[in-house]
């Protein structure tokens, strides 16, 4: 599978957001995720569907949008509306009943799905809903901020998930060049990084030390 890498604009210069985007769809980014926090599921308040708007018209980049929000349900047409390409919802917000609704939803429209599960949350809980996803986000960190440690015991669940999943494992928090080799070894394929790629002297090498990462 293609390693595909996906920075995440948290950790970006909000002030100059178009040059911070262009940055990283020149060197090399597969598309731009997106991180979308309420204050209720995460302890932290972060971009609206009015951001993801006008990120729409300064890229071309697919728009990776990662919900962490309670009652996702009710902002998805937003969300959609706004230009996202691919929509993420955590298990943790919302039944499988309305998941796989909202799924079916998204995909007459041609968005991509994604599920994902917080560190703690076991495969089992989103076995009901792989069928509908062309994605799962494994996170790798406490949703609600850039910036913290990656979390070595999801390498199993990655490796776990590979072996009963074939659709695209994204792998979210925490993510450098250290720990790239072993999130692809255990076979995840899109690798999701704020902090390392925007804190990064050159960009493109970052991007490129993730993508090849052994
Ligand atoms: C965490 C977010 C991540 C985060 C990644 O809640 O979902 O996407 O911004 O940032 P780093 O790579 O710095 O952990
Ligand atoms: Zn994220």
């Amino acid at each position: 599978m293609k390693i595909k890498v996906a920075p995440s604009i948290l950790s970006a210069d909000f002030s100059c957001l178009e040059r911070e985007i262009k940055k990283v769809e020149l060197a090399g980014a597969d598309m731009l995720h997106i991180d979308v926090m309420d204050g209720h599921f995460v302890p932290n308040i972060t971009i609206g569907p009015v951001v993801v708007k006008y990120i729409r018209r300064v890229t071309k980049l697919p728009l990776d949008v990662h919900l962490m929000i309670e009652n996702p349900q009710n902002f998805i047409d937003d969300f959609v509306g706004a230009g996202s390409d691919m929509l993420t919802m955590h298990i943790e917000t919302i039944s499988a009943s309305s998941f796989r609704l909202q799924a079916a939803r998204l995909k007459k429209r041609k968005i991509k799905v994604g599920i994902s599960l917080n560190p703690d949350t076991p495969l089992s809980k989103i076995k009901d809903v792989l069928k509908y996803v062309d994605f799962v986000l494994v996170m790798s960190v406490y949703p609600g901020f850039s910036g913290q440690g990656f979390i070595p015991a999801v390498l199993p669940k990655i490796k776990q998930l590979r072996s009963i999943f074939d659709g695209d494992i994204s792998v979210d928090g925490g993510v450098n060049d250290k720990v790239a080799g072993s999130i692809i070894k255990a076979g995840a394929n899109i690798l999701a990084a704020g902090s390392y790629i925007f804190g990064a002297k050159n960009t493109k090498l970052a991007i490129e030390r993730l993508r090849n990462a052994k």
